[in-house]
């Protein structure tokens, strides 16, 4: 995959960040400044839409890895417990706050509140440099008519794309137990790797680099149209090496 082998190293992420220059996203502009930061190592604020079992744990790895992190709640003062044992980089606040405060949004909230997020801060994360989609798509959750939906439109990443127009979107870890992050992360021997899918390279690029920095291996399965695989219970799902995953995506196509 194009992206997976432009992302393998820090120097790469520089390459690609002057690439976006050419490309009219250079000095100044959102995306490059984020692409810049991610790939100089820099801390990046992170809003969490969603901090329970897998928001919560995702949230954790990345204070652990240096980053400023908002986690946000409907009801922000039961996270409380959350941020007071992980220092001064967690921060708690309400949707809102969290989206206003990030340079990178990760969405981990039942399927159902994608839609009414996407109208509430759509526009917002339109001008979000990343947002990583953890959201799926669940009918013991969620309902058959929201799993039909999905499937209608091509799979959770273009459903998600869908209800969040214009957002430069990254599905990943959709299918790694949140019981299983904190374990599995910097893996001795081989690392855990993530299949990532994503249309914009720079938000993939970004994304890459801070799979890599909580301790696992990205491996960029394609566009968000591979979104459809990205969620529990295809062969893609769970627990497997780099190598193991373009194996597996190698039988799909
Ligand atoms: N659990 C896993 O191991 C795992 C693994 C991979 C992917 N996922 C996916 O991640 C998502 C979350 O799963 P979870 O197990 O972490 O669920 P969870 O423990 O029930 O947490 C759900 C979170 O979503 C928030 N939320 C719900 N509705 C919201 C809305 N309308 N606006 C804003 N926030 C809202 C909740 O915040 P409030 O405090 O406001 O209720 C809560 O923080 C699901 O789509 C799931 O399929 C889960």
């Amino acid at each position: 995959m194009i992206f997976d082998r432009i992302v393998r190293s820090r120097r790469d992420l520089f390459l690609l960040f002057a690439a976006c220059g050419v490309a009219g996203l250079g000095a100044g502009s959102w995306p490059a400044t984020v692409l810049a930061q991610a790939a100089g190592g820099s801390p990046l604020k992170i809003g969490m839409i969603g901090a329970g079992r897998e928001g919560g744990a995702l949230g954790t790895l990345f204070v652990k890895a240096g980053h400023p992190v908002m986690f946000s709640s409907r009801h922000p003062e039961d996270l409380k417990g959350l941020v007071e044992g992980l220092g001064p980089l967690a921060h708690a606040g309400t949707v809102a706050e969290a989206v206003e405060f990030a340079d990178v949004v990760m969405i981990v909230v039942p399927y159902t509140a994608m839609e009414q997020i996407g109208k509430e801060y759509g526009n917002a994360l339109a001008k979000k440099a990343l947002v990583i989609d953890v959201s799926n798509p669940v009918a013991r959750r969620d309902g058959d008519d929201i799993v039909k939906w999905v499937e209608q439109q091509g799979g959770a990443g273009l459903a998600t794309a869908k209800l969040l127009p214009g957002a430069r979107i990254v599905r990943a870890f959709n299918a790694i137990s949140y019981a299983k992050l904190a374990g599995d992360a910097h893996r001795q021997g081989e690392l855990v790797a993530v299949p990532i899918a994503g249309d914009d390279p720079s938000a993939v690029a970004a994304a890459s680099s801070l799979i890599r920095e909580i301790g696992f291996e990205p491996v960029v399965v394609g566009g968000l149209a591979m979104g459809k695989y990205l969620v529990p219970g295809t062969p893609l799902g769970g627990e497997h090496t780099a190598a193991e995953i373009r194996q597996l995506v190698a039988s799909l196509h």
